[in-house]
Formats: structure tokens, sequence, C-alpha cells
């Protein structure tokens, strides 16, 4: 090792990231990177950040005081690669002053599209159909072969109103369709107008959607907000997609309400718990899909989550403001 290299601070990535990111931070910095397909143990992540100035974790890496502290006082920023953060304790970073940055922005378009790849695959059965042609059973044009659920015209209702599930909204206006939505954002949202989504509470939506789809963030409020009261009140013919946290949906009342047809389909890419367990109830169903989290998973997409997560690093280790902070209250009392 150079002299040169010893003196660079060091960071922790875990887990081998898009170039984009990780030859920002490489010309920077004395970079450890777990490089396993799976995520660090507890044990291994405690060691590895030891002495590091920077983190980039990931959505699957429990970052929590233990892990701060670990890492010692050389430690300058937390930065993880999603726009999600509930798995970082953002109470335990600020009480240590250490600034949490997340990705915001980039994934959007790129999370909606597959919303609206899991909406239509789930209502019109296309892994069903998939199935259905690779194990030799196509044997005519059938009046009733795989019948689904209309699309256009029809009733989308969306639990979170951010950036995603504007986006989501956007689509639905293509396929002319009633939007409703149920937010923590001001009435007056100038978006809602702009997309024609009309705010309303959560039984109307759950009562008057034929699709519902989850956009809010995983918080104490909205673990579990589609329990079975919920989903006893949707439609039968309606279609649950979440692409957004999986305990925000109590997976054994999913189980219950799709086995009993107390609604028609569901669309997962995220699970409670990730990876789903490979013997899960929910995996005998027909009448549901699920992909293992890749809503953002664009080759471009992942591209530009690295690069600003890399960017977060550096702004923290070189002492700036991050260009995208989840706790900027760490700023209130400080110079920059
Ligand atoms: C996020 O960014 O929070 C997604 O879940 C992964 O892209």
């Amino acid at each position: 090792m150079s002299i040169a290299s010893r003196t660079k601070p060091k960071v922790f990535v875990a887990r081998m990231i898009p170039d984009q990111g990780l030859d920002l931070l490489q010309q920077h910095y004395d970079v450890d990177v777990w490089s396993d397909q799976l995520p660090p143990s507890r044990e291994m992540l405690l060691q590895r950040v030891q002495g590091v100035a920077g983190i980039l974790s990931l959505l699957t890496d429990r970052i929590d005081g233990d892990v701060m502290d670990a890492a010692g006082p050389s430690l300058k920023v937390i930065s993880n690669m999603a726009v999600g953060y509930d798995n970082v304790s953002v109470a335990d970073a600020t009480r240590r002053n250490l600034p949490i940055g997340n990705t915001p922005g980039v994934l959007t378009e790129t999370s909606a599209d597959f919303t609206w790849a899991l909406l239509m695959a789930a209502a019109r059965r296309v892994v069903e159909a998939d199935a259905y042609v690779r194990a030799g059973r196509w044997q005519t044009w059938e009046p009733k072969l795989l019948l689904g659920q209309e699309i256009t015209g029809t009733t989308l209702g969306i639990i979170g109103f951010g950036r995603i599930g504007k986006e989501v909204a956007k689509r639905a206006r293509g396929f002319d369709m009633r939007v409703l939505y149920l937010a923590s954002t001001p009435r007056d949202d100038p978006d809602a107008t702009r997309l024609d989504a009309h705010r309303v509470d959560l039984d109307t939506l759950l009562r008057e959607s034929d699709f519902v789809s989850v956009h809010t963030p995983l918080t104490p409020q909205t673990r579990l907000l589609i329990d079975a009261a919920a989903l006893s009140k949707m439609k039968r013919t309606a279609i649950l997609i979440n692409t957004a946290r999986g305990p925000v949906v109590d997976s054994a009342a999913l189980y219950d309400a799709l086995k009993q047809g107390i609604i028609a389909y569901a669309a997962l890419d995220v699970t409670d718990p990730e990876p789903i367990p490979t013997d899960s109830p929910l995996l005998q169903l027909p009448n549901i899909v699920i992909a293992p989290h890749i809503a953002s998973a664009s080759i471009a997409t992942r591209g530009k989550m690295a690069r600003m997560a890399a960017q977060n690093v550096i702004a923290g280790v070189t002492g700036e403001r991050l260009p995208h902070c989840v706790n900027p209250e760490v700023y209130d009392h400080a110079s920059i």
C-alpha cells in the first residue's frame, strides 16, 4: 500500500455497487467493499466499519447506534443507496451529529414504471399466462381463457402521494382512470389538481378503488396499515400493489384475503420479511405476483443511485452539507 493510500480516509461500501458510484469513491478514498452477494452479517458489519469516515449502506443493512459507535469518532457520514431509509436509525445518527444521505428523485420514474408493470401483470395475469404456455397447456383460442381485470376507465387508489405516487398517478391518466389518493401532504397540493387526483380518507380509497397501490415510507404509523380490516374494505375484484416496504402490508392477512377471495389479486415488489421465505404460503397462491424488490432496478437508475450515494459520502467526509440529507437538523448548530 502506498503512503498516499494509507493517508486517505477509509470508506466502507456494504456491497458491490455500480461503477458510477464506486469509481468516484475510489478516486478519493481507501474503499473497502463488501463483495459477497449477501449482505455482511452483523458481526462483519461491526468489524468492517471500524475507523471509517463514511459508510455507504444498502436497505439490507441495519445501521444503528452500535454500528455508528463501532465506526468510532472518525465517522462523518452514513449514505444509504435508496430513497427509503427505515433501515437507518435517524435518531441515533442525529444524536451523534451524523448526517444521513439518501437517493431521492433519480428512481422516481423507474419505480413508477415498475409499479405499472406489476399492476398490469396482475390485472391481465401475465405470469400465469406465461406459465400456462410453458407448461404446454395452450391448445386453442378460448373465449374464457385467463380472463383478468379491466384497467382502462377504472379507479386507482394511491396510498402515499409523494414523488413516486404522483408519477404512478400521471401514468394512470393514459388509462383514463379516476385517481384517488391518501397523503399527509397539505390539502391544496397543486400536483393533485394537475394530475386530477382526489384526496380521500383511507376507507373511501379502499372501498372505491379497483387498484390500490402503496407508496408510503415505512414508519410506525404505516406499519401494517393494510391489515385484515383494511383488506376487508376493498372490492372483491380489487388488486393490491405494494412497491414501497413489505411491513406496510400484513402478510398473513394478505394470504387470507387472497385465499378467501376477499380481494382478487396482489402484486408485490416488497415482502415482510425479505427475502420472502421459500415456504411462505403466499408462494402457493396462484393470484399473486412477487418480484424481488427491483422497482428501481434499471441499469441507468441504479447507476444514478450509486453516484448520488457516493456524492453524499464525499460531501459528508469533506465536511460539506450532503446534497440529499434526511436529517438536516444536524446542521442547525453547525457552521455549514
Ligand atoms: C428505495 O430506494 O427505497 C427502494 O426501495 C430501492 O430502490
